[in-house]
C-alpha cells in the first residue's frame, strides 16, 4: 500500500493531467509538484509511452521517498505513422503552446489527403514505490481528428478529437463525458484497482 495515509504524489506539472487525475483519483491524499518546488523534472529520453510513464514515476519516488504515479500520454494518427504520438507535447518545437501543436498536426494531415482522419489516444500510467519498482497501466481511446478546433474543454488536442460513436471533440464534452471514455480513465481505472489490491493486502 503507499502508505497508511493512502498518499501519492502525481508527478507531472501540465495543469490538465493534474485536473483529471484528481478528478479520476477521489479518496487518495495527493501530493502534486508544487508541493516539491526543488525537484526538476526528468528528460522523457524513452522512445516509448511506456518508458516515458516508467522513467517519470520511478524519478519521482526517488526523489521524494513517496509513491509516485506518472502519466505519458499522446495522440497517434494513422495517415502521419502514428505522429505525434510520445513527442505530441512539444510537435511543433520544445515549448510549443497547445494552439500551435494542434495547428501543426492539421497541416500535416491536410498533406497527407487522408479522408479517414483517424487516430488514438493513448495514456500510461506508471506507479512506482519508493523502492523503485514500477507497474504500468494502459489505456486508448480510438476516434478522428476534426477538420478546425471546437470547444473550450480539456487541453492539448481535445479540441481536434472526436472520440469514436461521437460527433463532438473532447474540446466540446464536460469533463463527466470524457472521463466517461478517455484515455486516462481507461489507464487509471487499473491503476486504482491496483493500488486497491495493495491497500487491502496490507490491512490483512
Ligand atoms: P507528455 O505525456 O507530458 O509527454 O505529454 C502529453 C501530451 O499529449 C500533452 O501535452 C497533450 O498535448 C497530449 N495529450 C495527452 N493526453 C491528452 C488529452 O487527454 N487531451 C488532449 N491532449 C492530450
Amino acid at each position: 500500500m503507499p502508505d497508511r495515509t493512502n498518499t501519492l504524489l502525481i508527478g507531472t506539472s501540465n495543469a490538465g493531467k493534474v485536473r483529471e487525475l484528481r478528478q479520476l483519483l477521489h479518496g487518495w491524499r495527493l501530493l502534486t509538484l508544487a508541493d516539491f518546488p526543488a525537484v526538476q523534472p526528468p528528460a522523457e529520453t524513452g522512445e516509448t509511452f511506456e518508458d516515458n510513464a516508467a522513467l517519470k514515476a520511478r524519478y519521482y519516488a526517488a526523489h521524494t521517498g513517496l509513491w509516485a504515479l506518472a502519466d505519458d500520454s499522446g495522440l497517434e494518427v494513422e495517415a502521419l505513422g502514428g505522429a505525434p504520438g510520445v513527442h505530441s507535447a512539444r510537435y511543433a518545437g520544445a515549448g510549443a503552446t497547445d494552439a500551435e501543436n494542434v495547428a501543426k498536426l492539421l497541416a500535416e494531415l491536410q498533406r497527407t489527403d487522408d479522408p479517414e482522419r483517424r487516430g488514438r489516444f493513448v495514456c500510461v500510467i506508471a506507479i512506482a514505490s519508493p523502492a523503485g519498482r514500477t507497474w504500468l497501466f494502459r489505456g486508448a481511446c480510438e476516434g478522428r481528428i476534426a477538420h478546425a478546433p471546437r470547444g473550450q474543454g480539456g487541453f492539448g488536442y481535445d479540441p481536434i478529437f472526436i472520440p469514436e460513436g461521437e460527433s463532438r471533440t473532447f474540446g466540446e464534452l464536460s469533463a463527466e463525458e470524457k472521463q466517461q471514455r478517455s484515455h486516462r480513465a481507461r489507464a487509471l481505472a487499473q491503476a486504482r484497482a491496483f493500488l486497491l489490491s495493495l491497500s487491502d493486502a496490507a490491512a490483512r
